[in-house]
């Protein structure tokens, strides 16, 4: 195929012209500009048919007086059987004379986890609706409530039915039948309603010949009153219609740029508002590079005047502080105050619009005053709009109390994070691209001889033969297998990129066999292969869809079938929204179809997940040592975590990107995906080497640690800019190696119930106000708080040190005492990081090359004790590489200190299985240290089992508490003992 347009990713050189824009980028950082998105590639709302056409209604709805929604259910038809309501949703002004084919079928699930599902699809389609999402997001059926767990309360006088519900009868939920509303309380306090505004919109299918005849009536009744309304007000008349235009946009077809989309099916979308009552701060629905909590995007003084949009898109220098779409989506929602936690997540993986309205006081006692015996709130609200292009609404309703158990509730259904192998969670050293194997080499060596740590070394397209993935470049990687068994023996791995896109090549026996098997993504046609283009030129893109294409690429990573590939190779998913330079947007157009004669449309943001989960297999299948994978993906959707890990794609060298990479982690985070990072140095430019480690600082606090950078940016490994940098970057990188005990038990921890790792400081501090619109610093797991500086010549950071405990700084164990904001020194040698009152935090404080050479290293404790001199931790430990923790094969150990005595204590279930030889030597190495931080009195006497230890107490440098170091108390980090401090 031609490529249908020109510039920077379509030609034949796309690559080189796609550098050639990136380096006039590089410039434009080196001289200083603000570079800019090219916001012309991407649409608006006001470009997209069916988000003009909700957003229309939302304005109508605005507009008229009174609004009332026009649907309906009809009580006659309510039924609760089984933990599910059922009804008929009636549209009034569609249906006019409703049966039991017409109008929409309505479902309300109470889940066995406090969470409720509430679905609306078409009673009788013209062709089924795509409802196909749930079996690919879901992991599990799930558990339906009891039937003693809930009881239906009689109808009252306004037809409101109540349900209640819960484990202790906490939940209630009234559903008002005329209009259709729903709304969700905790312990009495409102918290979630649907369609409180009125705004739900359901688009029927339809033929098209209808829609033109109906839209001729339109026409000629328009005609009529023209020709009768001359002298009325026209202005009224051409708003009206100007809205009436906006209503019925784009339905049956829509161009955008060159492009159009034919839309075969025509307007089959829906949309529902969604209010968080009593809620001021809602968080969540990633991927945007805007702030932790979410900006208002219609009504009065929104900073945003675009919905935000999960759509997920191949965006060229994005652009920080906007509700434009990115890589991956999530349609997970949270809002929370200090009364009360709630979320949702939208099921849906269409392209969806969200728009956010801040209003200042609750409605409770307004239009929901039929709900007489509750008092009014009047805490702000924030309400939400929900468009989705297609499907069917399926919308999950956690009820928490709490936001710990809605991290538990929405993760038991999309899956909590795999927990990954012990070197991912190390550093990574990558570029575009390591350009030869003696490259590698020598990039490895720098790092020994200048004794900074790393685990595993990446290669970008470029170590390809002509970007065929499986395939090198032998000239430049002449012996790839050799190549990986040396970085293998210092304990290395190496990752290579493999993308969605195959290059179409007879002579490319991947491409050969995927047109064999038939298994790429078909034009609109249904027949022919759809054909893009893309880094290899044209490409074809396989589709995950069919079933024999899963299996098919997951044999791709075989040992054989990959040649030169060993068991320490792993894999990079980069491009998977997909990203084709040629397409609409820069990605694969709405009306491609997949497997089973289905649209793409209803399937984009789950594309990429799909590719990565299938890659995921095939690394898991491809060895017998029963080794996990590591992949990372590019894009993402919910449940992206059972397969890897992402990371928040191409960022800029720029003091802003550095910023804005905090909330953007912290945010996928609560969406569930807890591994995931920003290329660290930001990947286009070439960062002044004060944003450069003032970026490592800053990231090897995040969940996933990888330094990459642009083609044409200069290098940067961390030796290159000399001292102070290469000490401060070392210092930097063997600071996160020392946490590696800790990071890894905060990942099991997620993996058991969906915890984020990285967490926003009202995770922790839920009731502390100040907090909840924080987003420059942040906690990792309970026990670390994390300021990075993201401005240039600054030595001081203001820290907000929340609740009525003290701090301990990490490196100079200096004291700050909670709650309130503090200037601190954050020299250009580290970023404000302390240790939480109360938490026990283990370590490996010995400096070594690569994780792997930890194995055997001995651990420190550092207790920070609290006010009543208690603090807690825990350890997890297990191969670090195996499945076998499956079957029980690891430590899981709490740390506790109470009376003056530290006992450490089996976490592990009796019955949770055997631990190997080699976990059991883990559990075998000794404690070497421990801190003890926060005691008001210096430590005299430290004994274990009667026997003294030595202890040394010094006074902390800005209080009078005393830090204070046992040595070799002789003690193992996988057995019980009690330590006793006098
Ligand atoms: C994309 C990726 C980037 C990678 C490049 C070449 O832009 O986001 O990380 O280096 O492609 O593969």
């Amino acid at each position: 195929m031609i490529p249908a347009r020109g510039g920077t990713r379509t030609s034949s050189s796309s690559r080189t012209k796609r550098t050639i824009s990136r380096s006039v980028l590089a410039l434009g950082l080196v001289l200083g500009c603000v570079s800019a998105v090219k916001r012309e590639d991407f649409k608006t709302c006001a470009q997209s048919g069916f988000c003009t056409r909700n957003r229309a209604y939302a304005e109508l709805a605005k507009e008229t007086p009174q609004w009332i929604s026009p649907f309906q259910l009809n009580p006659s038809s309510l039924r609760l059987q089984g933990g599910i309501l059922t009804g008929d949703l009636i549209n009034i002004e569609e249906d006019k004379q409703p049966s039991s084919k017409s109008g929409l079928a309505f479902e309300l699930h109470l889940l066995d986890n406090d969470s409720v599902r509430v679905r609306i699809n078409e009673r009788d389609p013209i062709h089924p609706r795509y409802d196909g999402v749930k079996d690919t997001v879901l992991i599990k059926p799930y558990g339906m409530a009891n039937e003693n767990s809930y009881q239906k309360l009689a109808k009252d006088d306004s037809g409101v039915l109540t349900i209640q519900y819960g484990n202790k009868n906490q939940n209630t939920i009234k559903v008002n039948s005329a209009p259709f509303k729903i709304e969700f309380l905790v312990n009495g306090v409102s918290t979630v309603v649907l369609n409180d505004e009125g705004l739900l919109k359901f688009e029927r299918l339809r033929k098209k010949q209808e829609e033109a005849a109906q839209e001729k009536e339109i026409v000629d009744e328009d005609k009529l009153v023209d020709q009768g309304d001359e002298n009325k007000d026209d202005e009224v008349k051409i708003e009206k219609s100007e809205l009436e235009t906006k209503l019925e946009a784009n339905m049956w077809e829509e161009k955008f740029k060159e492009y159009t989309d034919s839309k075969p099916r025509g307007p089959e979308s829906f949309g529902m508002d969604i209010t968080f009552s009593g809620i001021d701060h809602v968080y969540g629905i990633p991927q945007h590079a805007s702030s932790l909590s979410l900006k208002a995007t219609k009504g009065t003084d929104a900073p945003y005047n675009e919905p935000y949009r999960l759509y997920n898109l191949d965006v060229f220098e994005y652009e920080v502080d906007n509700p434009m779409a990115l890589y991956g989506s999530i349609p997970f929602m949270l809002g929370h105050s200090k009364n009360n936690t709630a979320a949702v997540f939208w099921m849906n993986a269409a392209e969806t619009w969200i728009d956010v309205e801040k209003s200042p006081e609750d409605k409770t006692g307004g239009i929901l005053s039929w709900i007489k015996t509750k008092k009014p709130v009047s805490a702000p609200s924030t309400k939400t709009h929900w468009i989705s292009e297609a499907g069917v609404l399926d919308l999950f309703v956690f009820l928490g109390p709490t936001h710990r158990d809605i991290f538990r509730q929405y993760t038991s259904l999309v899956g909590t994070t795999a927990l990954p192998q012990a070197f991912s969670i190390a550093y990574h050293q990558c570029r575009w691209n390591y350009n030869t194997q003696q490259d590698v080499a020598e990039v490895d060596a720098g790092f020994d001889e200048h004794d900074i740590p790393y685990d595993v070394l990446w290669l970008d397209i470029e170590h390809t033969n002509g970007k065929r993935y499986f395939t090198w470049d032998h000239a430049k990687f002449p012996d790839p297998m050799d190549m990986q068994r040396a970085l293998g023996a210092k304990g290395r791995k190496m990752v290579t990129i493999i993308d969605p896109h195959i290059k179409k090549d007879n002579d490319y026996y991947v491409s050969k066999e995927g047109a064999e098997l038939d298994v790429y993504i078909k034009n609109k046609d249904g027949n022919s292969d759809f054909d893009g283009w893309c880094w290899p030129g044209s490409s074809q893109w396989i589709d995950f869809y069919n079933p024999k294409a899963r299996d098919w690429w997951a044999s791709q990573f075989s040992y054989d079938r990959y040649v030169g590939s060993t068991n320490t190779l792993f894999t990079w998913n980069d491009m998977n929204e997909p990203s084709v330079f040629s397409g609409p947007e820069i990605t694969i157009p709405k009306d491609v179809i997949h497997y089973g004669n289905m649209e793409h449309r209803n399937v984009h943001n789950l594309y990429g997940t799909m590719f990565h989960s299938a890659t995921a297999q095939g690394l898991t299948q491809r060895n017998e040592t029963n080794q996990r994978p590591f992949v990372l993906s590019r894009a993402f959707f919910a449940g992206t975590q059972r397969f890897g890990a992402i990371w928040t794609g191409d960022n800029l060298a720029t003091w802003e990107h550095l910023e804005v990479a905090s909330p953007m982690l912290l945010t996928i985070g609560l969406a569930g995906i807890p591994f995931s990072g920003a290329d660290v140095g930001g990947f286009f430019g070439n960062p002044e080497p004060e944003l450069l480690t003032r970026w490592y600082q800053a990231g090897i606090y995040y969940p996933f640690f990888r330094a990459h950078a642009h083609l044409d940016s200069k290098r940067r490994e961390p030796w290159l800019f000399g001292e102070p940098y290469t000490t401060q970057m070392r210092e930097a990188i063997r600071t996160r190696y020392s946490f590696l005990p800790f990071w890894y038990t905060l990942f099991q921890e997620s993996s058991v119930d969906g915890m984020p790792i990285i967490r926003p400081m009202f995770v922790e501090f839920p009731e502390d106000e100040a907090v909840f619109g924080m987003d420059d610093q942040y906690m990792v797991g309970n026990a670390l708080l994390v300021k990075p500086v993201s401005k240039p010549g600054v030595t001081r950071s203001t820290v907000y040190f929340a609740g009525t405990e003290k701090w301990f700084g990490i490196k100079d164990y200096s004291v700050e005492q909670g709650p309130g904001a503090k200037e601190v020194a954050s020299p250009a040698d580290k970023i404000p990081v302390y240790q939480r009152a109360g938490t026990i935090v283990p370590k490996r404080e010995r400096p070594r090359r690569s994780s792997k050479a930890m194995e055997n290293d001995p651990f420190t404790l550092v207790i920070a004790l609290d006010s009543n001199g208690e603090a807690t931790g825990r350890i997890y430990l297990d191969d670090g590489e195996s499945f076998d923790y499956q079957t029980g094969d690891y430590i899981l150990r709490e740390f506790k200190v109470a009376d003056k005595v530290l006992t450490s204590r089996n976490l592990k279930p009796a019955d949770a299985g055997e631990t190997s030889e080699f976990v059991k030597r883990a559990g075998a190495l000794r404690i070497e240290r421990l801190v003890v931080l926060g005691s008001t009195v210096p430590l005299k006497e430290v004994t274990v089992d009667g026997r003294a230890v030595q202890v040394e107490c010094s006074q902390a440098p800005t209080d009078g508490s005393y830090v204070c170091t046992v040595k070799e108390p002789k003690v193992l980090i996988g057995e019980d003992f009690s330590i006793a401090f006098a």
